[in-house]
């Protein structure tokens, strides 16, 4: 495509008539067009339309102004104040203007001195290609559709004396005008845009360019070429070794691991991926992709760690862990890239540190995967201060393809167990909004359930709240305190009866399972929280929706549920058209 617009710019351009070669692509009925699919034009026009000779002037003002290209302004700016860059390759910067008519209103600017399509090299076409499609997937990501827009090239004027030196000036870029709002709104040009050309953008612009960051993370798949790519980027030669951590879901039995309960996780196919190639060196190089920020360590010094927890920490944590062990450390180049939502309740941090117990000691934890949990565990504890259970660093080292795991956390004793949903899946769906589990309340309810077991010391011989002879209840006179130990005591039981229920596959009382599950933690736990609550009603509006529930910590991050599988494109057209700014991710069994 763009080989082909660049050939008809040189080409219509040749017929002096012309003035102004304008390529343009719409998409949707929403945009008003005849035909909705995503279909281009070019027009060759013989005077320079307004709005292009408005833009050209305002730039070669500013340059006459400012020595100095408005287009390289407009470039330095948006990378200082960083929130509104969608992303950036080495020639383009993909970005939300502050200025945009359109919540959505992307715009993609030649960062080298290109005015005419025909100014790029061959590599630069390929990566202004793949821009193209990632900004469309990206859309479509957006509301889970296939997302209206109207795109519009920019480039100088052609077989114009008055323009000549443009490009000291003007920027070859392309503007997006995408006509929604929200999932179901559309943004229409109305009095004051139509009657007043004054835009009146009703979103944030810095809050719709973090939904479409969010976007274009959930479309990409992670892959041993997208790694490799980052790593020769970064290192300037090929990587030679890959090792993929997955993230967990944990199907029930919520903030128990901690009580010596019962859970059923399992590892899920999203996770972080590692391009690494190791060397006699004692310089360790790591660079994170998600971030676009690097760690380096030398093994030869004291490792520093961060004063704000953050994902170096883990890192850092699991380095000082298996130095202390003996393990042997070597130097690394290495990119880590994950397609897991961070911070979203799907143990980005577990399988953050037992990528780095497997990358840097492969034979020695691959042979001791409950030593690997454990140490995660610590450092979960000692560096990032968030005294988790054991289930999320257990699930993730110990995950296997498409099964559950039934693990009792106080023998850390596991079964593996087909998960077999028979004519329904499983959807996980993202509230999007970030867990932070230090900030959050979870070492309040771990302080709590402590509190609980101090309380009836004397009274239950039980060691594990989980364990608790229900009677013992009776004994606690405060009410959040009771609250907190029921909950416990009922979702131990209610594990034990779903994992009976996937064992005699009864879909419908596994969900009605999870819907009590999320009853209790929302009640009696008091972790849910509004999105999260929203989003289960929601989908239990959906009545091919048989069960639904939050996973993982909760305060924030995804849910669960558990629908028909004919009842997929209902069940995501109703909830995402219900709730603004979740996504859908769908998981298979
Ligand atoms: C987090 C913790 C786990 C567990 C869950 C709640 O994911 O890391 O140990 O407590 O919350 O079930």
């Amino acid at each position: 495509m763009i080989q082909l617009w660049a050939d008809r710019t040189t080409e219509i351009s040749k017929d002096p008539n012309i003035k102004y070669v304008f390529p343009f692509e719409n998409r949707g009925k929403e945009v008003g067009v005849t035909m909705p699919h995503p279909h281009g034009q070019i027009y060759g026009y013989s005077y320079i339309p307004l709005k292009l000779e408005v833009e050209l002037k305002s730039a070669k003002s500013y340059f006459e102004k400012n020595k100095t290209n408005l287009f390289d302004a407009i470039i330095w700016e948006e990378q200082k104040v960083d929130k509104r860059i969608i992303f950036e390759t080495k020639n383009f910067l993909v970005f939300l203007p502050f200025f945009t008519d359109y919540p959505y209103g992307v715009f993609i600017v030649a960062k080298n001195d290109a005015i005419y399509f025909s100014n790029f090299s061959e590599n630069e076409k390929k990566e202004l290609g793949i821009i193209l499609k990632d900004v469309v997937g990206m859309f479509d990501a957006l509301y889970d559709k296939p997302f209206p827009y109207m795109m519009c090239v920019h480039q100088a004027p052609v077989n114009s004396e008055e323009w000549e030196n443009s490009s000291l000036y003007y920027r070859f870029h392309i503007e997006f005008y995408p006509p929604l709002r929200s999932s179901d709104a559309i943004k229409y040009y109305a009095s004051s845009e139509m009657g007043a050309w004054a835009a009146a953008n009703t979103r944030n612009v810095e809050e719709t360019a973090l939904e479409l960051k969010i976007a274009l993370k959930n479309t990409k798949m992670l892959s041993k070429e997208s790694a490799n790519e980052i790593f020769l980027n970064q290192f300037s030669y090929t990587a030679e070794e890959y090792c993929f951590s997955p993230g967990r879901i944990n199907l029930i039995g919520e903030h128990i691991d901690y009580n010596g309960g019962l859970v059923l996780p399992f590892a899920i196919n999203k996770g972080i991926l590692a391009a690494f190639k190791k060397n006699e060196n004692k310089i360790i190089r790591i660079y994170s992709a998600d971030f676009e920020d690097s760690l380096v360590i030398d093994l030869g010094k004291a490792i520093e760690f961060p004063v704000e927890v953050n994902w170096k920490t883990y890192i850092l944590g699991m380095i000082e862990m298996m130095k202390s062990k003996g393990l042997f450390i070597s130097g690394i180049d290495m990119i880590i890239c994950s397609d897991l939502p961070l911070g979203s309740g799907l143990s980005s941090s577990a399988a953050l540190e037992c990528l780095i117990g497997y990358v840097f000691a492969n034979e020695y934890y691959d042979k001791n995967r409950k030593e690997l949990a454990l140490d995660a565990q610590h450092v979960e504890h000692e560096y990032a201060k968030v005294k988790c259970g054991i289930m999320d660093q257990f699930a993730v080292a110990n995950g296997k393809k498409e099964m559950g795991m039934l693990l009792d956390c106080n023998n850390l004793q596991s079964n593996y167990l087909p998960i077999e949903l028979k004519n329904f899946t499983l959807l996980v769906i993202n509230s999007n909004k970030p867990r932070a589990l230090v900030d959050s309340k979870y070492n309040e309810r771990r302080a709590e359930c402590d509190k609980i077991l101090a309380l009836l010391d004397g009274f239950d011989p039980s060691k594990e709240l989980a364990n608790l002879n229900p009677l013992s209840l009776a004994y606690i006179e405060d009410d959040i305190l009771y609250s907190r130990a029921k909950h416990i005591l009922t979702e131990n039981n209610r594990v034990k009866m779903a994992s009976n229920a996937l064992a005699d596959g009864n879909i419908e009382a596994l969900g009605q399972l999870l819907l009590a599950s999320h009853q209790s933690l929302d009640e009696d736990y008091e972790v849910a929280g509004h999105e999260l609550n929203t989003i289960v009603k929601y989908a239990m509006k959906v009545k091919e929706c048989v069960g639904a529930r939050m996973t993982g910590a909760g305060f924030g991050g995804c849910c669960i549920a558990i629908v028909e599988k004919n009842a997929i494109a209902k069940f995501k057209q109703y909830v995402s058209k219900s709730i603004k700014k979740i996504h859908i991710i769908l998981v298979l069994f």
